[in-house]
């Protein structure tokens, strides 16, 4: 037992190192539950050769995973409803297994030797490992890059969910199907980017230095102010950006759009979203939500084989 302690062990520094250290703010409640757990996992060694001390050792970490959940994410407020309640669901799930563990342990010690107490302890704690930190895992581990040609049926797969998508509240109007990608070796094409989670792709971006002049000239500014502010600056135009639909509303967006910005540091980051016939109100949202001020609109009889076509644009002054 005191093999499979130390493994626990080892697995919680793992997590801490890889996918928490850098988000860590070091607010005295991140500190306070930190440190708990830290007590709690001493406690593991402590009761190493004690199955019943064991499993209520376990069922307090279950607990305190929770909370530290519960902290991290009123700290880090930059998180999707959908990712605090899976993340969430995971940790009480993992309280539940912990709790029927105890139960178990409690019933087997009873009946036959503590070794079979403490394989089912082995068991139930290596379940919870399994299925309750996925979400701390997946969120993290997002790589953003420029995108390989090789990347690029994924891409095609991303936007094609959108273009033809009739449900649901985001769409995307240019289809990329026809469109020759050239490994972002022509700058007048723009550049793509992608955001992947181990190998997959799971969101692209389609970035400019500029925006076409007939289009800007389209654009009923909403006060001469945000016209003149948007003529001094140095615009990244953000003509598409995707996230596959499996893994939206986990933050990934959210990341990719700072990953940008960073990117192309001193520039205006700026983006038209559709609000007429059909509003794509989630953008709109994540747009909002990203700090992006409303500065215009373009109206067109008829765009992309779309009559009475509205978008607002929208950018982030700096
Ligand atoms: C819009 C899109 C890029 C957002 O990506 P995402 O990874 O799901 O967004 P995130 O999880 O990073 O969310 C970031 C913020 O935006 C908000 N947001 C994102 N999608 C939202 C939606 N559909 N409704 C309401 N808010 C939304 C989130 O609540 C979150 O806010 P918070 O951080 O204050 O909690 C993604 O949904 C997508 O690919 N949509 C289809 C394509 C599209 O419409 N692209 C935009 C074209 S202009």
């Amino acid at each position: 037992m005191a093999i499979f302690v130390t493994i626990i062990v080892a697995l919680y520094w793992w997590d801490w190192e890889s996918y928490i250290e850098d988000h860590f703010i070091g607010s005295p409640k991140e500190f306070a539950v930190d440190f708990s757990m830290l007590v709690t996992l001493v406690f593991l060694f402590v009761h190493h050769d004690d199955p019943l001390g064991l499993a209520f050792n376990f069922l307090f970490l279950g607990v305190l995973d929770l909370v530290w959940v519960g902290v991290h994410i009123a700290e880090h407020p930059g998180q999707t409803l959908r990712l605090r309640k899976r993340w969430i669901a995971q940790k009480l799930m993992g309280i539940g297994i912990y709790l029927v563990g105890l139960l178990a342990v409690t019933y087997l010690l009873d009946l036959f030797p503590p070794y079979v107490a403490g394989l089912t302890i082995i068991f139930y704690a290596s379940l919870v490992r399994k299925l309750c930190f996925g979400e701390l895992r997946s969120r993290s581990t997002v790589e953003f890059s420029p995108a390989k040609t090789s990347d690029w049926e994924a891409v095609l797969q991303i936007n094609s969910h959108y273009v033809t998508s009739n449900h649901g509240s985001e769409f995307l109007l240019h289809d990329l199907a026809g469109f020759e990608f050239d490994g972002n070796a022509d700058s007048n094409q723009g550049r793509f980017y992608v955001a992947r989670i181990a190998s997959n792709i799971v969101a692209f971006a389609w970035v400019k230095d500029s925006l076409n002049p007939e289009l800007l000239e389209e654009i009923r500014w909403f006060s001469p102010t945000e016209k003149k502010r948007f003529l001094e600056g140095r615009p990244l135009y953000i003509e598409q950006v995707a996230v596959d639909p499996a893994y939206t509303g986990r933050g990934i967006g959210r990341s990719f759009y700072d990953w940008l910005i960073k990117m192309h540091t001193g520039t205006m980051p700026c983006a038209f979203v559709a609000v007429e016939p059909r509003c794509n109100s989630g953008s709109l949202a994540f747009h909002s939500s990203m700090g992006f001020d409303r500065a215009g609109e373009f109206n067109s009889a008829e765009f992309h084989g779309i009559a009475n076509y509205r978008s607002l644009f929208v950018c982030i002054h700096r």
